[in-house]
């Protein structure tokens, strides 16, 4: 696959690294207005030559925006090449015509992290939405906004304090309004909206109200009602309505929202017979969102279905690492450190003497992802 970058920046870059790191994929050029050096590539500023190259198969978008994303993306797909985009304000604003002209063209249009970042929400959600009928996307789908709501709960950090920390941790942006009044989330909400239920919605009309007044006061009044305070978007499309809005909202402690720690995403659909399915995740970030427009470009050249028949039978489990481990048999209960080898030769054991004998991974405290 021969493409073109257009965009060097948190995802561009990031992907460019993913990119070289295969034999399957040659990024031919890469688009930059200002000059970069030691690329190990080409750099061009001059679109044109890109739309001209017949090597090129394939574009990916990377630069954001709606103007000149928009005219970049719609020519690429005139001159017969793929497209790979992140962009959701673009598609937000231009889908319909921009899936019209791919169709037109016979090409391919993928914007699997246009709304999720590295979380495969979209390619779910299409899966759900060709195949089932959805009834309801929701979630927390905005990282800035949720790590401020969360560090004014975890560290009683007033407003000012939890968006300047967002803004050296790199979650926010030097201009953070996209992020703390809604709109980021409305789009990605207006975008999976479209995408489930068939009918175009318009990022505009639906109503949004940010995080950018909350204060301590709600974060205490939350924790009296045993709440929790998160960024929450909404779209139902029930007996034909479509509701949907953007807005802080007060979670029982014990939701799967509350559970959500900083910047943490969770997107949600549910379909009449899939039922609930919910994604959480790395909604941003460079690397988890290169990882999956890297994962639409391949798909845009791979068949469907791949193939495992190369799979090596002898793949060794290492299994030295020791983990805590409760027994139960003969009526004591006993905590010792084991591997997960011995853990279970020990318990085949002790099912012989007692076969109600008992055994589970203490995997409280420890990491299992
Ligand atoms: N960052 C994330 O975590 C994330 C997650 C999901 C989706 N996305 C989407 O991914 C896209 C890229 O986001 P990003 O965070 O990587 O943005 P970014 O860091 O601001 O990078 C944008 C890049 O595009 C270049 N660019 C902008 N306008 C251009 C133009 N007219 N011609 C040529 N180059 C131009 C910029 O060049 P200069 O260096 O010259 O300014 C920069 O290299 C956006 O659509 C965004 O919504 C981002």
């Amino acid at each position: 696959m021969n493409l073109a970058l257009l965009g060097f920046g948190t995802v561009g870059s990031a992907f460019y690294t993913l990119a070289r790191q295969r034999s399957d994929i040659t990024v031919s050029v890469l688009l930059s207005r200002r000059p970069r050096a030691g690329l190990g590539c080409p750099v061009t500023d001059d679109y044109g030559m890109i739309l001209s190259d017949p090597s090129v198969d394939t574009v990916v978008e990377l630069i954001g925006g709606t103007d000149p994303a928009f005219e970049y993306i719609i020519k690429a797909l005139r001159a017969g090449k793929n497209v790979v985009t992140a962009n959701k304000q673009v598609l937000a604003a231009r889908l319909p015509e921009l899936s019209a002209e791919a169709k037109k063209s016979g090409v391919f249009l993928r914007f699997s992290a246009a709304a999720g970042g590295g979380i495969p929400w979209i390619p779910s959600l299409l899966r759900a939405a060709v195949s089932d009928k959805v009834l309801s996307v929701s979630g927390i789908m905005n990282g800035t906004s949720a790590f401020i709501l969360s560090e004014m709960k975890e560290k009683s950090a007033h407003y000012g304090e939890a968006l300047a920390k967002a803004q050296t941790l790199g979650y926010a942006e030097a201009d953070p309004s996209a992020d703390i009044e809604g709109l980021d989330a409305r789009r990605k909400l207006a975008l999976s909206a479209s995408l489930a239920s068939g009918s175009f919605i318009r990022e505009e009309l639906i109503p949004c109200i940010g995080i950018s007044s909350v204060s301590q006061e709600e974060i205490k009044y939350a924790e009296n009602i045993s709440a929790v305070l998160k960024p929450f978007a909404f779209a139902s499309f029930e007996g034909g309505e479509t509701d949907a809005f953007v807005c802080p909202a007060l979670f029982p402690a014990l939701s799967p929202e509350s559970s959500l720690r900083g910047p943490e995403n969770l997107f949600r659909l549910r379909s009449e017979r899939l039922g609930v399915q919910s994604f959480c995740g790395a909604g941003a970030g460079g690397f988890p969102t290169a990882v999956n427009v890297l994962a639409d470009c391949l798909s845009s050249a791979a068949p469907a279905c791949p193939s495992f028949e190369n799979l090596s039978s002898s793949a060794v489990l290492s299994g030295a690492k020791k983990r805590r481990w409760l027994f139960r048999s003969g009526g004591k209960r006993f905590i010792a450190e084991y591997t997960a080898k011995d853990a279970s030769a020990l318990y085949k054991r002790l099912k012989k003497s007692d076969k109600t004998a008992f055994a589970a991974l203490m995997a409280k405290g420890e990491k299992y992802a």
